[in-house]
């Protein structure tokens, strides 16, 4: 069992042409603006994917720290945790 933190409220967007390698095999707009949305906030349940998740985390208060349990309910993890 390990414990990792993530601060990130929202997905990392990448577009497919922004890769390397893909950007040149097409032209097709539609390929080049395909967007991924990948989880930064860790809880996805369709890792690495953005399943939406991330809307549990936006009431996060700054110099708190949150855990989340296997049904998704948030905890404030007490002082001297970290
Ligand atoms: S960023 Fe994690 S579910 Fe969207």
């Amino acid at each position: 069992m390990r414990i990792i933190r993530h601060d990130r409220k929202k997905p990392f967007v990448v577009k497919l042409g922004e890769l390397p390698g893909i950007g040149g095999l097409t032209s097709d707009p539609k390929i080049h603006n395909y967007e991924i949305h990948l989880c930064a906030c860790g809880l996805s349940k369709h890792k690495p994917f953005c399943d939406g998740s991330h809307a549990k985390v936006q009431n996060e208060e700054e110099g708190k720290l949150y855990a989340y349990d296997e049904d998704g309910v948030q905890h404030v993890i007490e002082k001297g945790y970290e």
